[in-house]
């Protein structure tokens, strides 16, 4: 009879870096440079399968997923529920009477049966604030998961996003990123987008050594928890976490300018005031007038990016954006996490 739930299995999900320590951390980020550099894989991954459920749409983790799977010789299969899936529940304790015949429970548990790994993209809800941050659907996978989860963007995190964020600075600036002044810097979006990736941006660049910056408008402070997080891995390494609604002063003698657009926490109880407050700062765009206030800075973004009205033309095709060097990224430390996930004993 095969076990339910090995017992290192839990301890080798990815929800968020924020449960490994600081010693897995900086080694992920240096076997995703070695990746980046053709490292040799561990034996023991080539022909084993990966399934990968996205709930919401992708480019890049989609396609660099499937393109790390195939690096170490693994089949991935791509899920999109509600497009050939049964619908899924998500409610303990439901009567199933409705129009969704399977519950997540199950198709966790039957995923697992068939792969050695599984990703899962599944956003916040945008309507249950407390349960976003909990990751509440999230960890309900996790605990229907006999094998290792690798988050590819939840509620709170990107995981991916960050090991590859992480390991671009670090070979953009050749190891020395510590006490580099790195600005997350809000911008406009016409729609209220998550906190996944401004989470894990500030996360990753304070674990890097990075004095951060948060520039953003009045009412769209991070999560108190989450800010505290990095006050913490900042402060660890002598630097500090600091926010300011002055995006042009936060720039000057920048190195970093990493733009995301994230809604205000008040779009959970009231979207109609929150899109009414976003639609006041239209001018929070990156343009080549705040790249030139920095110190030769680069600019970075996850993608996808809305040209000339997250960031000007000028800056996205000049030589200070390094967007694609990050997207590159994604494939060398989706390899790493993969390896990782299905060699390392912890
Ligand atoms: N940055 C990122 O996760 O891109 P996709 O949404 O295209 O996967």
């Amino acid at each position: 009879m095969r076990s339910q739930k090995p017992a290192d299995v839990s301890s080798r999900h990815l929800l968020s870096w924020r449960d490994r320590t600081d010693k897995d951390w900086h080694q992920m980020v240096h076997r995703s440079v070695e990746e980046y550099e053709d490292r040799v894989h561990p034996p023991g991954i080539r022909g084993q399968s990966i399934g990968l459920v996205f709930f919401n749409p992708s480019l890049r983790t989609r396609t660099s997923m499937e393109a790390a799977a195939a690096r170490l010789g693994m089949h991935p299969v791509v899920i999109v529920p509600g497009q050939g899936t049964w619908a899924f529940e998500w409610r303990d304790g439901v009567v199933m009477d409705g129009d969704r015949p399977e519950h997540i429970r199950e198709a966790i548990g039957v995923l697992s049966r068939y792969f050695a790994v599984l990703g899962v993209r599944a956003f916040a809800s945008g309507t249950d604030y407390l349960a976003d941050r909990d990751e509440v659907h999230f960890r309900a996978m996790l605990q229907a998961a006999t094998v290792p989860v690798i988050s590819m963007e939840s509620a709170f995190y990107h995981p991916c996003q960050a090991l590859a964020d992480a390991a671009a600075l670090h070979t953009h600036f050749r190891g020395a990123t510590k006490g580099r002044r790195f600005v997350l810097s809000w911008t406009y979006h016409p729609k209220a987008l998550p906190m996944a990736v401004p989470n894990s941006a500030l996360l990753m660049a304070a674990r890097m050594g990075m004095h951060v910056t948060v520039a953003r408008p009045d009412g769209f402070g991070l999560d108190v928890g989450v800010m505290a997080c990095a006050r913490e891995y900042a402060h660890g390494h002598g630097q500090r976490v600091e926010e300011t609604t002055d995006l042009n002063a936060a720039a000057y003698g920048a190195d970093v300018i990493y733009a995301k657009a994230w809604g205000a926490a008040c779009r959970y109880e009231d979207p109609t005031r929150e899109a009414a407050l976003r639609a006041r700062h239209q001018q929070w765009r990156i343009t080549q007038a705040l790249m030139d206030r920095t110190h030769d800075g680069v600019f970075m973004h996850c993608l996808p990016v809305r040209r000339n009205v997250v960031v000007d033309d000028a800056v996205m095709d000049g030589p200070q954006a390094i967007h694609l060097l990050q997207a590159e990224f994604r494939l060398h430390a989706q390899v790493a996490i993969l390896a990782q996930a299905l060699t390392d004993k912890r």
